[in-house]
């Protein structure tokens, strides 16, 4: 077993890790290649990734795939992150199963291309009864068109009399949420030395730990996975209160 593994306290393991994977283009660049070079090489990292973290027993993972801002790429770029994604699906789905790992995705999915959609639809299907690790798929996703979207239910329910205001509480909007019944993320991970959050989860990460590494999402490996969870192991939540009282 990797040394960093061992040190690993499974008792404390974070039930949701979220992650913004990014670098691809600038790992791309670094080898000389065309930046879908860098996203073809990032499938990989999904899967050690994935396989890492479920091999652990961490219970969701979220990745953000493609935000609602990536649109705005070239459109050679956006078709070949599509392209990608149904590929990846078609070839992934085996192992998928064999790890026992549920597919689900976040984000207006319907409106990605059909192919896309269509291979998510049947990804999510195939794994549905998996049970091991749920691997949310953000796509299409932005934390502020999550929340808009449930601020207009929330409103349209209280207008039609099926909810009071007084009832809406946390719980009410996490339930609004897309990431409904999902706990929220207790560590956030963002690769390439950026240090933002990017219209990520910004309701969900409210207590997350934050995470950087400057390693390019290509190169983000099983072991780096689990520096971040030995650095996580080493914070005091306090969630607002005084280090004496947590520690107690
Ligand atoms: C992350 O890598 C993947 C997506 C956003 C789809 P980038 O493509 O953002 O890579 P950089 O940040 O340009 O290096
Ligand atoms: C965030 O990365 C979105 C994904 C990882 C899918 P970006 O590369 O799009 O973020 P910015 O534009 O640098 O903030
Ligand atoms: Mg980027």
């Amino acid at each position: 077993m990797s040394e960093l593994k061992s040190k690993i306290d499974l008792k404390k393991l974070p039930k949701h890790i979220a992650v913004i994977m990014d670098g691809n283009g600038r790992w791309a660049k670094q080898h000389g290649k065309p930046r879908v070079f860098g996203h073809k090489n990032g499938v990989r990292s999904v899967r050690e990734i994935s396989e890492g973290c479920a091999e652990l027993g961490v219970e969701h993972l979220t990745l953000y795939a493609f935000s609602t801002e990536n649109w705005g790429r070239p459109s050679l770029e956006v078709n070949a992150l599509m392209a990608l994604l149904v590929e990846t699906i078609g070839k992934e789905m085996r192992t998928l199963n064999e790890n026992n790992i549920r597919l689900k995705t976040i984000g207006d999915i319907s409106n990605l291309p059909e192919r896309s959609y269509k291979a998510l639809l049947s990804g999510i299907e195939a794994t549905k009864n998996n049970s091991r690790m749920d691997l949310v798929l953000a796509l299409n996703y932005s934390s502020r068109w999550e929340i808009v979207q449930a601020i207009k239910t929330i409103a349209k329910d209280v207008k039609e009399g099926i909810i009071s205001e007084q009832e809406i509480t946390g719980d009410l909007v996490d339930n609004h949420l897309t990431t409904r019944g999902i706990p929220d993320p207790e560590l956030l991970i963002r690769t390439s030395g950026e240090k933002r959050i990017s219209n990520y989860l910004l309701w969900q990460i409210a207590y997350a730990e934050l995470y950087f590494t400057d390693v390019f999402w290509p190169d983000f490996s099983k072991e780096h996975l689990y520096q971040a969870i030995l650095d996580f192991q080493q914070r005091e939540r306090r969630f607002g209160k005084t280090g004496e009282q947590v520690r107690k």
